[in-house]
């Protein structure tokens, strides 16, 4: 079976590019999706986005079948979820955590992560340019890039 990198977006993130512009950009996530394609070249990318923490984790089980890594961006609940950091647990490729913005320029509850507890590798403040970035680390990460 061909393997697929997960792109994964929580809560609130499809209103990429309508949501707080200021602080998120204006990039809606099928911008997010498109540039993400240019850098994966001839593999996969699956893009989901969930503003339910169950749909997250059902997503994440389903990346235990075919997916190569995953990036992920859990929104708030990257701050409260311990069910998402468990279904990342039972992942065995490379996970990388995206925030859009700086999150330790921003409210201190912000600033703890539990998916951090299990990411290979955390990108932040880099905009919606995180996203490639993560897609282009997991490349390398399985050695197909
Ligand atoms: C975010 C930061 C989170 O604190 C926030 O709840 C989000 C987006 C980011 O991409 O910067 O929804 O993950």
């Amino acid at each position: 079976m061909a393997k697929r990198i997960y792109i994964l977006n929580g809560p609130n993130l499809n209103l990429l590019g309508k949501r707080q512009p200021d602080i998120y950009g204006h990039e809606t996530l099928d911008d997010v999706t498109a540039a993400c394609r240019k850098v994966a070249g001839e593999v996969e990318i699956r893009a989901e986005q969930s503003n339910f923490e169950g749909g997250l984790v059902e997503l994440i089980h389903e990346a235990r079948e075919d997916g190569l890594g995953i990036a992920i961006n859990a929104g708030a609940y990257t701050h409260t979820s311990v069910a998402i950091m468990d279904a990342l647990n039972t992942f065995e490729g490379p996970v990388m955590e995206v925030h859009i913005s700086n999150v330790h320029k921003r409210e201190s509850f912000r600033h703890h992560s539990y998916i951090s507890l299990r990411a290979d590798g955390i990108i932040v403040g880099c905009g919606t340019q995180g996203y490639e970035l993560a897609v282009q680390r997991i490349l390398r990460m399985t050695g197909q890039g």
